[in-house]
This record gives structure tokens, C-alpha cells and sequence, in this order.
């Protein structure tokens, strides 16, 4: 097998493995290398299928809510009705915010990004909730609700601040979703939309081992506690090849502007070999089955609360692009269709992602429960391609730096 290293001449710095097993065994970016054991969910990306616990999304999306999902998702069953109501009780209970947290965030840059911000405050949840006891079940169970509870609260409370409000408190007669569109706009949203927007975090409530999750899992691995887990896997997840794209997509229609200018845009993004946000999976040489349900949930809303002309464009693209790449397995990710249902949501273009880590705190929270029950801490080794017994050249000596072409 080629790979990137074929022209180095590496060597194994862990003396336990051979260089060549590892020149061998190489796959930058580990793509298909195996990280863990679990049994959280499945993706068959060719035949497009997604499993969260053995169920299809199809029928979680359908039936089931996003706690609901996010208790079997963590605790591996779905809940009895009393554990599903003593669960939802308890992440109603811990909604709100220590007034120090609020206080923090209001010392926010307002121009900064809200992923950043979530990612500062997540991490700032072990210092206000310090106690790290790994091994006791009553701690998991808090953290779970606390973070479950606490996420939507920060994203929105950043949200008002930003504009120069207080934050929102929280309504306890309004469930999960509702009570997070409401905190965005003081506004009781429409009960279609609480509905659709409880459906998307379902569908991006978890994804196997992905960047941010494999972010969390190493986390996880050196025992520190959840709140550290999950900022780090916001920061993973912040990046534009991974959640930041829906932020793009947007970005993309409003730009191309019309469906008469698809096909061009296509046709320059080929020729210059720039990736089309929105489109490709590591996994899914598919569409991704998450991006069916939400194109219907788009449609839904499109048709009770109004059009968007740049579904037109979107619609137009996917054709356009099914017909050029469809052939490398390029096909709608769950980013291409989420940015549309977001925005006729009413939920500003730079909180898609913070949205998307919303949801995906059930998944990491998951993984991170099924790390403690089996951990070892990651410890990869490396091919180290650089050179050995080079000696140390005061600064008065030195010549200028030969730079590698
Ligand atoms: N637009 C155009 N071409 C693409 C795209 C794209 N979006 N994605 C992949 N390709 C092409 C590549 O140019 C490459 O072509 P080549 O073989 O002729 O060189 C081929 O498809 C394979 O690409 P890879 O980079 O090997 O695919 P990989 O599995 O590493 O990438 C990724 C997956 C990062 C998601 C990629 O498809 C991409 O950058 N997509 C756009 C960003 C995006 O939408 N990210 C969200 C992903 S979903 C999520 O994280 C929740």
C-alpha cells in the first residue's frame, strides 16, 4: 500500500511496533481505522442507514422526542413513562444558569463566535461544578442533566447578550425545544416549528465516531470530567469540514443567488477543486438519511409558515450536483438541508452550530459513559520522519533558514 510516508524515511518511535507494521498501517486522518468498541449507533453509508441503539432514525425522528432519544441514546433503553417524566423534570429543574455564569458571558467580545462562547462556558461549568467522582452513578446522572439542561440556556443566553439583553429565563411549561426558540426571541414559537426543531436535534443527536466525538472520547480517556469532555468536543466540532458547515451552506445559496447560476457555480467549484459545502461524507456515499427527513421537514415548514426561495437553489444544486459528482459518492450531508429549516426557524445563521452541539451533547454524553465503563487512555504513536543527533548551533552562528520547497 502507498502512502504519505512512503517517502520518508520514517521509523516507529514506539519501539513495540515495527516500522514497516506502521508504515503499513498508516491512514492519515485514521479513516476506517477502528478507535473504540460500542454500541451507541450504526451508519451503513451505502446503504444509508443510521441506527441510534438498533432503532432507525426514521422511526426516532417519527415517534420519539429528542430526550426521549437522548435517554436511550445514554443510558442504552428507551425510558418506562415515569423515567422519561422523572428525566424530563430533572432538565426542566437545572435550566437555569448560576448568575455568575451569566455574568461571565456578559464579559464576552459580543463579535465573537457563539461556538467560541459555548465552548468557554461548557468548560466553565467544572469550575462551578467541581466535584469529580467518576465511579459514583449520582454524579453521572447530574452531569448528564446538568449539561443536557444547561447547553441550550448558555447558547441562548449568549444570543440575547450579544444584542444587549439580559438573558431569557427559561419557561417551565414549555418543553426542550420550545423553551430553547423561546429564550432566542421571548416569543412562544409556533407548534409546528418546536416540533420540527425537536425532530432536527434528534437527527444530529449522534453520529459513531466522528471528529468532535473522538474529540470527547480522548478527553474522556484521561478521567477528567464532563464538562472539560464536552468543550472539548465543541471546539472539534466548531470547524467548517465538520459542524460549521451549515453555517456555509447558507452562505453558498445566498451567494450563487439564483437557479439559473447553479450550474455554473457547480462547474467553477469542479474546475477549481473547492468543495461544495454541504455535499460529501466521509461515510455516506449516499444521500445522508438524515438530509431526507430534514429536506421533508423543510418542506413542512415551507409550506405551513412560507417559502424560501433558496430552497429553489438548493433543490437545483443537489440535481446539478448529483449529475457531476454523484459518481465519487457526492451527495447531501445532514448540513445541506439543516441551514434552510434553521433559518425559517427564525434562528440566526452563526447559532446553526451551537444548535448542532445542542443536540449532539446527548451522543457525546453517551460515548462518554461507555469510555468510563472500558477506559484506556488514547495513546497513538507516530512515524517520525525527522532527523536524529543534530547538535545545537549558537544564534551568532547560524546562516540563513534553508526553507523546504
Ligand atoms: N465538493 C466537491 N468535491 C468533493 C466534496 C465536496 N463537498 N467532498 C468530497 N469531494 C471530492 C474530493 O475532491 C475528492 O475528489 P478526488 O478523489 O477527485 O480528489 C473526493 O470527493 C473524495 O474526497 P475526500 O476529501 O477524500 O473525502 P473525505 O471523506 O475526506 O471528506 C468531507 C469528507 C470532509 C465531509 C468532505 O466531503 C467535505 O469537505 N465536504 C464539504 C464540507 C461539509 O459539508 N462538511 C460537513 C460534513 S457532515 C458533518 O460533519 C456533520
Amino acid at each position: 500500500m502507498v502512502t504519505q510516508t512512503d517517502n520518508l524515511n520514517v521509523q516507529a518511535t514506539d519501539e513495540s511496533t515495527t516500522p514497516r507494521a506502521l508504515v503499513c498501517d498508516f491512514r492519515p486522518g485514521l479513516e476506517g481505522v477502528p478507535a473504540v468498541q460500542s454500541s451507541i449507533s450504526y451508519v451503513d453509508g451505502k446503504a444509508g442507514i443510521l441506527e441510534y441503539r438498533g432503532i432507525p432514525i426514521e422511526e426516532l425522528a417519527t415517534r420519539s422526542t429528542f430526550l426521549e432519544t437522548s435517554f436511550l441514546l445514554i443510558w442504552g433503553y428507551l425510558p418506562t413513562e415515569a423515567e422519561l417524566a422523572e428525566f424530563q423534570h430533572d432538565i426542566q429543574f437545572h435550566r437555569r444558569l448560576k448568575f455568575r455564569i451569566r455574568d461571565m458571558m456578559k464579559c464576552f467580545p459580543e463579535s465573537g463566535h457563539p461556538m467560541d462562547a459555548l465552548q468557554a462556558s461548557a468548560a466553565a461549568l467544572g469550575l462551578f461544578y467541581s466535584r469529580r467522582a467518576l465511579l459514583d452513578p449520582s454524579y453521572i446522572r447530574a452531569a448528564v442533566i446538568r449539561l443536557l439542561a444547561k447547553i441550550p440556556t448558555m447558547t441562548a443566553a449568549f444570543q440575547m447578550i450579544r444584542k444587549g439583553n439580559d438573558p431569557i429565563q427559561p419557561r417551565d411549561d414549555l418543553d426542550y425545544a420550545a423553551n430553547f426558540l423561546y429564550m432566542l426571541s421571548e416569543r412562544e414559537p409556533d407548534p409546528l416549528a418546536a416540533r420540527v426543531f425537536d425532530t432536527c436535534l434528534t437527527l444530529h443527536a449522534e453520529h459513531t465516531i466522528n471528529a468532535s466525538t473522538f474529540s470527547a472520547l480522548v478527553t474522556a480517556s484521561t478521567m477528567t470530567d464532563p464538562y472539560a469532555v464536552v468543550a472539548s468536543a465543541v471546539g472539534t466540532l466548531a470547524g467548517p469540514l465538520h459542524g460549521g458547515a451549515n453555517e456555509e451552506v447558507i452562505e453558498m445559496l445566498e451567494a450563487i443567488g439564483s437557479v439559473e447560476a447553479v450550474e455554473g457555480f457547480v462547474d467553477r467549484a469542479i474546475a477549481e477543486k473547492s468543495r461544495i459545502m454541504g455535499f460529501g461524507h466521509r461515510v455516506y456515499k449516499v444521500k445522508d438519511p438524515r438530509a431526507t427527513i430534514l429536506q421533508q421537514l423543510a418542506e413542512q415548514l415551507f409550506d405551513s409558515l412560507g417559502h424560501d426561495r433558496h430552497y429553489d437553489i438548493a433543490l437545483e444544486l443537489e440535481r446539478v450536483v448529483a449529475d457531476r459528482l454523484g459518481h465519487k459518492g457526492i451527495y447531501p450531508n445532514v448540513d445541506f438541508y439543516s441551514g434552510l429549516v434553521y433559518r425559517r426557524l427564525g434562528i440566526p445563521t452563526d447559532l446553526f452550530t451551537p444548535v448542532f452541539a445542542i443536540a449532539r451533547v446527548s451522543g457525546w454524553l453517551a460515548h462518554w459513559r461507555e469510555q468510563l465503563a472500558a477506559n484506556r487512555i488514547f495513546r497513538p504513536t507516530q512515524l517520525y520522519g525527522g532527523e536524529h543527533g543534530v547538535h545545537y548551533v549558537p544564534i551568532d552562528e547560524r546562516g540563513p533558514v534553508q526553507l523546504a520547497p
